[in-house]
């Protein structure tokens, strides 16, 4: 349509959302479906958290917020920069979005001019190249291997950079892969980017709570402090406090860049919902039980898929260190046939067939930039994952 925006036709509507749209409309046909597309927990807000939201309400803090945020959540923010990664970041170096969504886009939005390019992994979370390319910038793909656990390596990274690089997307633990750097591996990465000064790092820690058995999280400015002046380190309260509805994002970084997505901010959503905002200052600073809780049950229902994908005929499936997804390769049933005679002829084929003849709702990797690939959310029950990935063997199985 005429009337709509150049920059729409450079943005692709997301296949997550997809897959879960189709999913519900077969499960609407009275289809038995399980869907394991989405990104989010299955467990309720903690009741602290909801309480602390309630008695926001109550004590009338309903009026239009600072735009970077209410001042206890800054100072929370820092703190909890300091406390769980011995970042020093003020209170003025921390603003709060809605949602770590408008984070990135809106740091994106601060920085990016034509031509300038964004370094970012595959696989990637899907909206990284599309904000980007809504900000008239260019993506560059740098691709990691199942080999090499889908992390980016220092060689591929230093091929990706050129003079027009401006940030590179790092997102650990990553969704779809599960991929969490250690600090080797982030030190590594330093070592490349001080060789360009002109790289910023935009680094995604959105899973951070949910890493499993002894690995220990590290962020990218704690490791290499030379890259703190040009690293945005965002996080969030969606994916550790099962707060994905109350759209509560944050980041810290460079006191120039956070005035600028203050600005953008300022003319966009005058800031978050301010009840949210209370709501997130508990989940900050009140008990930390409830992550400790589901990281324990995170790590088992990892263990139970990980363990039948691998049973599944022709399906490799790594053991990733976090987040709440797996990202299995089925590159050896490429080429083969369903019993009806259609051929997989890629991981979309893959997963729509699964789909129709099993109910199996999961997402193709090729949407996230690598394949052929499939992605599977983990953030239901063991006995529905378990009731999965027994369908998943028997569809693999079947193909001959
Ligand atoms: C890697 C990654 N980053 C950021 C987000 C955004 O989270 P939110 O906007 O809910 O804070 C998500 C959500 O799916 C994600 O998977």
């Amino acid at each position: 349509m005429a009337f709509l925006a150049d920059a729409l036709s450079r943005v692709k509507p997301s296949a997550t959302i997809a897959v879960t749209q189709k999913a519900r409309e077969l499960k609407n046909a009275g289809r038995d479906v399980i869907g394991l597309g989405a990104g989010e927990p299955d467990f309720d807000t903690p009741d602290n958290i909801k309480s602390a939201a309630i008695d926001a309400i109550r004590r009338g803090e309903t009026k239009y917020p600072p735009v970077s945020g209410i001042v206890p959540l800054r100072e929370a923010i820092a703190a909890k920069f300091k406390r769980e990664n011995n970042l020093d970041y003020k209170p003025a170096q921390t603003i709060v979005g809605t949602g770590g969504k408008q984070i990135l886009f809106n740091a994106l939005m601060a920085t990016i001019n034509p031509g300038d390019e964004v370094v970012i992994p595959s696989p990637y979370w899907v909206s990284y190249p599309e904000m980007v390319a809504i900000c008239g910038g260019t993506s560059v793909f740098a691709p990691t291997t199942i080999d090499n656990g889908f992390k980016l390596s220092a060689e591929a990274l230093e091929k990706a950079i050129t003079p027009r690089t401006k940030w590179l997307m790092l997102n650990s633990p990553s969704n779809p892969s599960g991929a969490a750097y250690t600090e080797a591996e982030l030190r590594a990465l330093a070592d490349v980017l001080l060789k360009h000064p002109q790289v910023w790092v935009l680094t995604d820690d959105m899973y951070e709570h949910l890493t499993y058995g002894d690995f220990v999280f590290r962020t990218i400015a704690e490791v290499e402090p030379k890259l703190y002046e040009r690293t945005l380190t965002m996080n969030g309260v969606s994916k550790a406090y099962a707060m994905t509805g109350w759209r509560i994002g944050y980041a810290a970084g460079p006191i120039e860049l956070i005035k600028a997505m203050d600005m953008i901010q300022g003319q966009q959503t005058s800031g978050a919902c301010t009840i949210a905002q209370w709501a997130a200052v508990e989940a900050l600073n009140g008990p930390q039980d409830f992550v400790r809780k589901n990281k324990a049950i995170f790590q088992n229902r990892r263990d139970l898929v990980v363990s039948m994908l691998n049973q599944a005929r022709g399906i490799e499936c790594p053991s990733p260190e976090g987040a709440f997804y797996v990202y299995p390769s089925c590159a050896k049933l490429i080429g083969k046939k369903t019993p009806g005679g259609k051929v997989i002829d890629g991981d979309e084929t893959f997963c729509s067939e699964l789909l129709e003849t099993e109910g199996v709702a999961v997402v193709f990797g090729t949407a996230f930039g690598l394949g052929p690939n499939f992605r599977i959310s983990y953030a239901t029950s063991e006995k529905l994952l378990e009731e999965a990935c027994t369908r998943i063997q028997r569809f693999a199985g079947s193909l001959v």
